[in-house]
């Protein structure tokens, strides 16, 4: 604990040294969410982190979560530097989705707008119409479908298919997956139920059909710190990254948040409900890059150019 107050004075200097914010997604550290609100930067989901680090005047954004958030970040603020604690932080979705596979799909339905989720790279943004997060998904193909379009969803298979259920819009899904939200397990929830039998469930879309089907809740992280704080039940059982626990019970003072079961009978979970990429944030590395200004995004600006309309199109939407 000394060690990490040294550090957290050191990186509060630093931030005003070098005028940068701290922008944080849910999943990280609890120190680093708590820095970042203490020191004027933003907790927050993957589409207020795009609009906080777009807006806020600071000349450099350290992005804490994952290297799809620093590009979204790069490509809506090309003037701004954007560092990230490990530019090795990636993201599953991202990496079962390499760009010219992708591409190749497209072309063969050309007929199809070309929706992507932002756990993509800029690369995938640039072939896409749109950009969307699990907070706008929803209300973006309703009005796609209502425009009489037919889609093409990538990469989340899960989050497709409930977009696809919910909205009766015509999808072909791309088949990749969240390590982390694809390890939770219905048959363990439902016995968890019992043992909970008052206990509303929250779960990330991102998580398989089986799942979502036993939610009370359904949606993006804020969405489900929100259902937190509005439900009238006192335990939550919880289907994403652990580290929301942080927020979400500072947004539900005295209520019980339980984490849902990520392998029933025993079996050995691979990520265990926490990202091992969204672990790889940390003081130190956050303190280093401050120091260093090593891992910094960069994107091409062709490319950027082109990912920048998706983007866009996303942060302008309304309703
Ligand atoms: P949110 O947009 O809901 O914050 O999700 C981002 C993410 O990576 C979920 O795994
Ligand atoms: Fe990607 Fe899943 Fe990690 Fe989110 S939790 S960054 S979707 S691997």
């Amino acid at each position: 604990p000394a060690e990490s107050a040294a550090i957290t004075e050191e990186i509060r200097e630093l931030l005003k040294q070098e005028d940068a914010v701290l922008v944080a997604h849910y999943y990280t550290d609890p120190a680093i969410q708590a820095l970042a609100e203490a020191t004027g930067g933003c907790v927050a989901d993957s589409l207020e982190m795009a609009r906080f680090g777009h807006d806020h005047k600071a000349s450099t954004l350290i992005v804490a979560g994952v290297r799809f958030m620093g590009e979204t970040a790069k490509i809506l603020s090309p003037e701004k530097r954007i560092l990230m604690p490990t530019l090795e932080a990636t993201c599953s979705l991202d990496i079962g989705c390499p760009v010219d596979e992708f591409s190749a799909f497209c072309d063969q339905h050309p007929d199809r707008t070309v929706v992507v989720y932002a756990n993509t790279s800029a690369a995938v943004k640039a072939r896409a119409d749109w950009v969307v997060t699990s907070s706008i998904a929803l209300d973006v193909v309703n009005h796609l479908k209502a425009n009489g379009e037919k889609l093409i969803w990538a990469p989340d298979k899960h989050l497709g298919s409930y977009i696809e259920r919910e909205t009766g819009a015509d999808m072909i899904l791309w088949d990749s997956a969240c390590i982390v939200h694809d390890e939770f397990k219905a048959k363990a929830l439902e016995d968890l139920k019992k043992v909970h039998p008052d206990a509303a469930v929250l779960v990330h879309p991102e998580s398989p059909e089986s799942v979502v089907k036993l939610a009370d809740a359904v949606g993006s992280t804020s969405q489900l710190i929100k259902a937190a704080q509005t439900l009238p039940n006192d335990t939550f059982i919880v289907a994403t990254d652990k580290a929301i626990f942080y927020k979400m019970q500072q947004a539900a003072p005295g209520k019980t948040l339980i984490e849902a079961p990520t392998a029933g009978n025993g079996a050995t979970c691979r990520s265990c409900a926490h990202c091992p990429w969204m672990g790889m944030n940390g003081l130190k590395n956050i303190r280093d890059v401050l120091k260093n200004g090593d891992q910094e995004v960069l994107i091409e600006e062709s490319l950027r150019q082109q990912a920048v309309i998706s983007l866009q199109r996303m942060l302008t939407f309304n309703k």
